[in-house]
């Protein structure tokens, strides 16, 4: 974990603009002071993500929201009470003190309370020199694998990491170390800016956890979409996202075998993400491939959703890393505890090899 001091120094530095990177429970964010337009123009170049695509903006514990938000819907105060500071984002209409840059020209913003402990210390001393508020995407250049320890971030950004005193300070990154994420994956995000609550973004806070605190189920993100035009642009909205180098198929369990047996005949290497243990022997009898399991990196998956979760970007990492022809996963179950995995394994697959 950083020293205060290192979390002081990462906090002047989003006093003076610059970028830091920060920990957080989902996944590590890139953050810059979010009423700062020049530093938050920053984090878009450095991504390479389009300027229309709206950035969250995180907010201390306790921090008065009407600050950044016109107006709190009733729903608002029970949703924090129960999942700040936590995996939940709420688009709400913006104040004047929320830039356009950081919402790509809509009148909403989407504010999140992150869990994690030095993102709340980094907020804290912020607060004291600065505007307290950060706006901070995932730590990945725009449509890739989001990172849920530093080394990804460092696999990501090093050239800007390394950067030292000569470098200019616009280019320059500073890292905090939190060690890897628990979540795993990003924010469930809850649109509240309209008339009902919707469901932009599946994550770890379910739609059913929403439904017990305010007594109201989330439209889906795709039940409004066929009513409705004036969308809000979310990047998760766009097909292919969070994607891997190399090419990504999700299986079903049935078909998975026999398709790492055909890729193997035909003297592929192949990386394979699914929930049985790496076999010993060949699946299939006709496999000629499969006497030979070495050219086969396989990982297997926890079978707890949470837990699949918490590893799935890491085992993307892993398996992306490895060159193979193909990934195969395993299709995961499609009861709703899988949601948020399914949601990051189907953009995965559209937007892998594609590089
Ligand atoms: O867990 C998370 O939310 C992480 C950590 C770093 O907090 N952040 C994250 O940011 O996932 P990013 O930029 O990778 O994804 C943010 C999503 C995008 O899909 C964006 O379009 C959507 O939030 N979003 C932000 N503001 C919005 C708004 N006003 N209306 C609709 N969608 C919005
Ligand atoms: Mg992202």
């Amino acid at each position: 974990m950083p020293t205060q001091k290192q979390i002081t120094d990462a906090a002047n530095a989003l006093v003076r603009g610059e970028l830091v990177v920060m920990p957080t429970e989902t996944v590590y964010g890139l953050a810059a002071d979010a009423t700062n337009e020049a530093a938050v123009k920053r984090i878009f170049t450095t991504k390479g993500r389009p300027a229309d695509h709206p950035l969250i903006v995180h907010v201390r514990k306790g921090d008065d929201l009407r600050q950044w938000a016109k107006r709190l819907p009733s729903h608002v105060p029970p949703l924090i009470a129960a999942f700040w500071p936590g995996p939940l984002t709420l688009i709400l209409k913006k104040t004047d003190a929320i830039p356009d840059v950081v919402t790509g020209g809509q009148n909403t913003v989407g504010l999140r309370c992150p869990a994690h402990p030095v993102a709340q210390a980094l907020l804290e001393v912020f607060a004291k020199y600065g505007s307290g508020i950060v706006a901070a995407p995932s730590a990945n250049r725009f449509g890739r694998v989001s990172p849920t320890t530093a080394a990804h971030v460092v696999s990501e950004f090093g050239d800007l990491l390394n950067a030292n005193e000569t470098t200019s300070p616009k280019k320059r990154i500073t890292l905090l170390d939190g060690g890897a994420c628990d979540v795993g994956i990003e924010s469930t995000i809850l649109d509240l800016s309209g008339k009902e609550p919707v469901l932009l973004r599946p994550g770890a806070i379910s739609a059913e956890d929403i439904a017990r605190v305010t007594g109201v189920m989330p439209k889906s993100r795709d039940t409004v979409r066929l009513s409705n035009t004036g969308l809000p642009r979310v990047s998760g909205d766009l097909a292919a996202h969070y994607a891997p180098n190399t090419p990504l198929k999700l299986l079903p369990t049935t078909a998975l075998l026999s398709e790492v047996d055909a890729l193997l005949a035909a003297a592929n290497r192949v990386a394979v993400l699914a929930f049985a243990a790496k076999p010993k022997t060949a699946p299939s009898p006709v496999g000629i491939g499969m006497r030979h399991l070495r050219p086969l990196i396989w990982l297997q998956a926890p079978a707890k959703a949470e837990d699949y979760a918490r590893d799935l970007y890491a085992s993307l990492r892993t398996l992306d890393a490895a060159g193979t022809a193909m990934i195969l996963v395993e299709a995961p179950p499609t009861d709703a505890a899988w949601d948020a995995v399914n949601d990051r394994l189907s953009r995965a697959a559209v937007g892998a090899g594609k590089h």
